[in-house]
């Protein structure tokens, strides 16, 4: 098939600069939703119209994949139909979506694609309780005989209930035909593409219909508080099929995925955490409440304790990270590693059973296997101009407070005593220590305050 998604609209009510089709929803360009579904309908074209917001559309979403072709001004849905004629292969049927309506489903379209066949007319529509606004479906002996704008429908039409969601597929031929003899005589001035419903009744195409599974699968971005809701709606959607593959999530509506995450078997989430990307947590890994963990894989019983910033990393099977830990690009962790609060590592990697509790800065480093790393310890890796690396080797003990200067090399074995700077290598084994000795001065007087005089 042919694929048309509208997305030229300016979304006014959405108060913002940003076309309304980039605004995201789960991190994801609500535009990007709709060319997803559309792809996985594996259709031979796909084109984006667009115009409001300039060349930002194209711009951000530009595909080997996509056409974009510009409706400039908008003169409605038929007009903007109209500018694709071009792009559009006879031979094969045409669906038209709306880049502002992001969670309709591939099922739903592909049992709409099947109503039309090759030469019939389908329109997805739903029945609403409260339809105002939308475009009325006419039937007559529960044939489709035309479809009505709430601007343009009778006292009775407006009571009708099925409503058309926007989305169609027509016979292409056909349909490029019906475009030519749109007139924009309406309410809106505006050329409808709905007008295309009485033109196939006319011709003699059949006119079928669908439902969707859901009616949000249907509901538009108008406005920020829709947004918000349909934001909500997915939220559940993701919760509800994590909760189906028999992860523990404390609260399914205190949590939000943005993007893909995979979870193993007994896998436990607390509250508020945020999953960006494509996130990895095997079986029985345990996630604490108010963690932000993007593009990361987390090993067999892990745990990630609340409120830890994990960010292109690998944390290795029953490490426990946090509370408060910071996991920056390039960390990998093995097994039993311990990152505890106010810890930070960057393009790091840690041999298993290596410790880092508390408050320390480790970069550009690596750390070898049952190394323990003092409180306030921090790699110096960075001279102003370039970064260094800094190797620490298996069970090197490194005292709290100590600056390694890198490019340096701690030994297998050695101990840094506390506050110790590094500047040159620690031998293997060794006690190596860099601080003035420890003097006490008997019988020193501390400074007394003197009097003031008036
Ligand atoms: C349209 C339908 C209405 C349907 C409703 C569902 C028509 C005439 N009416 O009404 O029957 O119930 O959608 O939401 O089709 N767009 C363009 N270029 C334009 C005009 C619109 O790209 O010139 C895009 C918009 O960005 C949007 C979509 O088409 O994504 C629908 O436009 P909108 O103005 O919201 O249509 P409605 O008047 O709500
Ligand atoms: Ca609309």
């Amino acid at each position: 098939m042919n694929v048309v998604i509208l997305a030229a609209g300016m979304g006014k009510r959405m108060q913002s600069d940003l076309p309304k089709v980039l605004h995201a929803l789960a991190g994801k360009p609500l535009l990007s939703h709709v060319i997803d579904t559309a792809r996985s309908l594996s259709p031979s074209r796909i084109c984006v119209i667009y115009g409001h917001g300039g060349d930002a559309v194209p711009s951000r979403l530009a595909a080997d994949d996509l056409r974009f072709v510009i409706q400039q001004p908008q003169l409605g849905t038929g007009h903007a139909v109209m500018q694709a004629v071009p792009e559009l292969s006879d031979d094969e049927p045409t669906l038209v979506l709306y880049g502002d309506v992001p969670l309709t489903s591939a099922a739903t379209l592909t049992s709409l694609a099947e109503q039309a066949g090759s030469d019939k007319l389908a329109v997805l529509t739903v029945n609403l309780a409260d339809p105002t606004g939308y475009g009325r479906i006419v039937r007559e002996n529960a044939r489709i005989v035309r479809i009505v704008e709430q601007k343009d429908a009778s006292a009775a039409e407006r009571s009708i209930n099925e409503v058309n969601t926007g989305i169609l597929i027509a016979p292409t031929k056909a349909l490029k035909a019906w475009l030519s003899s749109l007139s924009n005589d309406n309410a809106q001035q505006e050329y409808y593409l709905t007008d295309i419903i009485a033109m196939a009744v006319r011709d003699g195409v059949p006119v079928e219909s669908a439902q969707p599974a859901y009616v949000w699968e249907t509901l538009g971005v108008n406005s920020k508080v829709q947004l918000a809701e349909l934001e909500r709606i997915h939220q559940r959607n993701i919760a509800d099929a994590l909760l189906e593959q028999g992860v523990t999530l404390a609260d399914p509506a205190r949590l939000d995925v943005r993007g893909t995450l995979v979870c193993g078997r007994d896998v436990e989430i607390d509250v508020g955490c945020v999953f960006e990307g494509r996130v990895e947590l095997a079986d029985g890994v345990k996630v604490g409440a108010h963690c932000v963990i993007r593009n990361a894989t987390v090993l067999q019983r892990a745990a990630i304790k609340p409120f830890c910033h994990i960010d292109e990393a690998t944390v290795g099977a029953e490490s426990q990270i946090g509370p408060y830990a910071r996991l920056r690009p390039g960390t990998v962790l093995g097994g039993d590693v311990h990152i505890g609060n106010f810890v930070e590592v960057k393009n790091g990697s840690f041999g298993a059973h290596s410790k880092a509790n508390h408050l320390a800065y480790v970069g550009d480093a690596t750390v070898g296997s049952r190394v323990n790393i003092g409180a306030g310890t921090i790699t110096c890796n960075y001279d102003g101009a370039n970064k260094h690396r800094t190797i620490i080797e298996d069970d090197a003990f490194i005292g709290s407070d100590s600056q390694l200067v890198a490019p340096v090399t701690v030994g297998k074995g050695a101990t840094l005593g506390a506050g110790t700077t590094l500047t040159k290598d620690a031998p293997a084994g060794a006690l190596t220590v860099s601080r003035a000795r420890q003097v006490s001065i008997a019988g020193w007087q501390r400074p007394v305050k003197q009097k003031k005089q008036d």
